[in-house]
């Protein structure tokens, strides 16, 4: 069987920085709460009519610079996403058109949070089964879309953003080593959509100027979500480095979905894995949600942080509840 590597990383974060202070004009609370219960200091915002689809383009083509290719040798473009830009086409369709990757097969993958790790298993899986040779895996969101600006306890949270890897079929004994994904749909109350009314999408009534399709936003229980967060992030932690046949002493790297930087910690204290291993930007990003993880690598491998046969672990857990780790043993 073939495996695939990573052979490209880029990112693309909008140019708009709401900070805390900013947000204390908004709602109820204050730099130093949010500061001190999530770690966040400010977060980007896609303004100006910038969609999903544009935020992944960027990205891509940073990912694709880096890999040296051209979009249209990619065979495979896959989008972890909550939010794309029209319920369909899927964002993935749209970003390929952007990209003009003529050749490829396009889709988004919806796995809350965990988007990014669910597509990467996904392109992962096509190139090991041979269907393809190059395949973009990209996470984009523009949360600030579907954000509920009156909830303090989410809109503190959140931003925009994109991030994106490429994928290579390789002979040799390197690239992608274990990824193992889980779900479990009965936490899926800790956090949902809903439309304007609290409902969740229905159909619509035959009736001339009733049931105008309603935009939506989400809801978060985030106390028993942080808490499960972290048994889950840690178990399956364990479990992948497992089957990857790796000790966390010999992790260069973790780059963790960036949520909270207290779930971050007590992830990194529950494995022993000492700060300087992990890698955040949820002191100027936010949660990007399916963006989180490939925006932080990205950055992690502009500033040095990854050298060729380092092992890199990236874990998260979101909306679904979905959960998952890869580790990847890095190429470039
Ligand atoms: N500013 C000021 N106060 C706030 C606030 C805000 N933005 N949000 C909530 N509070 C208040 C609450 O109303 C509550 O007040 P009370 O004690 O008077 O009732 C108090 O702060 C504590 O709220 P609580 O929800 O218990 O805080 P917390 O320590 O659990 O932190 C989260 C809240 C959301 C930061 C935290 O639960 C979390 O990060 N959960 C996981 C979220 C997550 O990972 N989501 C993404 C999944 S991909």
């Amino acid at each position: 069987m073939y495996k695939a590597k990573v052979v490209g990383a880029g990112s693309y974060s909008p140019e708009t920085i709401v900070t805390n202070r900013d947000l204390e004009k908004v709602v109820d609370t204050s730099d130093a709460w949010i500061t001190r219960r999530t770690g966040i200091k400010e977060r980007r915002i896609a303004t100006g009519g910038l969609l999903t689809s544009d935020l992944a383009t960027r990205a891509a083509q940073q990912a694709l610079g880096q890999a040296g290719m051209d979009a249209q040798d990619l065979d495979l473009v896959v989008v972890g996403t909550v939010t794309p830009d029209r319920q369909f086409p899927s964002c993935a369709c749209l970003l390929q058109e952007k990209l003009g990757a003529r050749k490829a097969a396009s889709m988004d993958v919806s796995a809350g949070c965990s988007g990014f790790i669910y597509a990467l298993s996904v392109a992962n899986n096509a190139i090991r089964c041979g269907e393809a040779q190059h395949a973009l895996v990209v996470g984009a969101e523009v949360l600030s879309g579907v954000t509920n600006w009156a909830d303090r306890g989410t809109c503190v949270l959140l931003g925009d953003g994109a991030g994106a890897v490429v994928l290579s079929r390789t002979d040799e004994d390197t690239g992608i080593k274990a990824i193992h994904l889980r779900s479990d749909g009965s936490f899926g109350h800790l956090l949902y959509s809903v439309d304007q009314n609290g409902t969740p999408r229905q159909a619509l009534e035959i009736v001339p100027g009733a049931g105008e399709p309603k935009p939506f936003y989400l809801v978060m229980d985030g106390k028993p979500l942080f808490k499960k967060a972290v048994e889950c992030l840690e178990e399956i932690t364990r479990w992948t480095l497992d089957k990857a046949g790796v000790k966390v002493e010999e992790l260069a790297l973790m780059v963790p979905h960036q949520a909270n930087i207290r779930i971050i910690n007590a992830l990194a204290q529950r494995l022993g894995l000492s700060e300087d291993k992990v890698y955040t930007t949820i002191e100027r990003y936010g949660n990007t949600s399916s963006a989180s993880i490939p925006t932080a690598l990205a950055e992690a491998v502009s500033m040095g942080r990854l050298a060729p046969r380092d092992k890199l672990l990236m874990v998260t857990f979101g909306a679904g509840l979905t959960w998952g780790a890869s580790l990847v043993e890095w190429s470039i």
